[in-house]
């Protein structure tokens, strides 16, 4: 009989377990449907007269949200996309925010309608905004798919906000904890087992 292989072809059981957690649902696929039909109504009646939108995604959390909602929209639209880190993987703000991605198209003179998926201490969308309003757009609105203000730090509010929440870590429907569960359909909260 062969000898074992002395070096395991797994190593990642070397590194460090991942914590043990599950996801209780808080917000379900159908509810956020249905308000993201709500928001679009709103958006769509606030720039009716648009000659063209730029809706842009902050990444990469809003993917699922901007997808869901530029389809709500009966306007000319264009779809833009900015990275801004603030989190990285942990689960504490940094409150420094850096641009990671910059838009790829211009805004100023133009409506432009940014996607964020949770507003938290604020920071990111502080920051965010005061870099898209230094470039003189005709227009600058935030819809934002959480919200929650019990941890707001700097004084920002978003134009249209799809639901406030308690101060739980969520997951789903485009948002992430270390980067997994983006995939999920509906918005559950983290709970840790051990
Ligand atoms: P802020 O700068 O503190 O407002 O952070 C906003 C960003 O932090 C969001 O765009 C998310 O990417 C991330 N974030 C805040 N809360 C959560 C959460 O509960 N789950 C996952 N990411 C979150
Ligand atoms: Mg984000």
């Amino acid at each position: 009989m062969p000898q074992a292989d002395p070096m395991p072809q797994d190593r990642t059981a070397a590194a460090a377990p991942a914590p043990r957690y599950v996801i209780d649902e808080m917000i379900s696929a159908k509810a956020i449907a249905a308000r993201v039909e709500t928001l679009a109504r709103e958006i769509t009646g606030h720039f009716r007269d648009t000659e063209k939108l730029v809706v842009v995604g902050l990444l990469r959390g809003s993917f699922v949200f901007i997808a869901d909602l530029v389809r709500e929209l009966p306007l000319p639209v264009e779809v833009d996309f900015l990275e801004a880190s603030s989190y990285g993987d942990a689960m504490t703000s940094s409150r420094e925010v850096r641009i990671l991605k910059d838009l790829r198209g211009e805004i100023a003179g133009r409506d432009v309608l940014v996607v964020e998926d949770i507003v938290d201490t604020g920071f990111t969308l502080q920051h965010v905004m005061a870099l898209l309003r230094s470039r003189g757009p005709r227009r600058l609105e935030i819809c934002a798919l959480l919200d929650k203000p019990s941890r707001r730090e700097v004084d920002i509010r978003a134009t249209w906000t799809g639901f406030e929440i308690p101060d739980e870590f969520v997951v789903g429907y485009g948002i992430d904890y270390a980067q997994r569960d983006r995939n999920l359909p509906h918005i559950g909260k983290v709970r840790f087992l051990d």
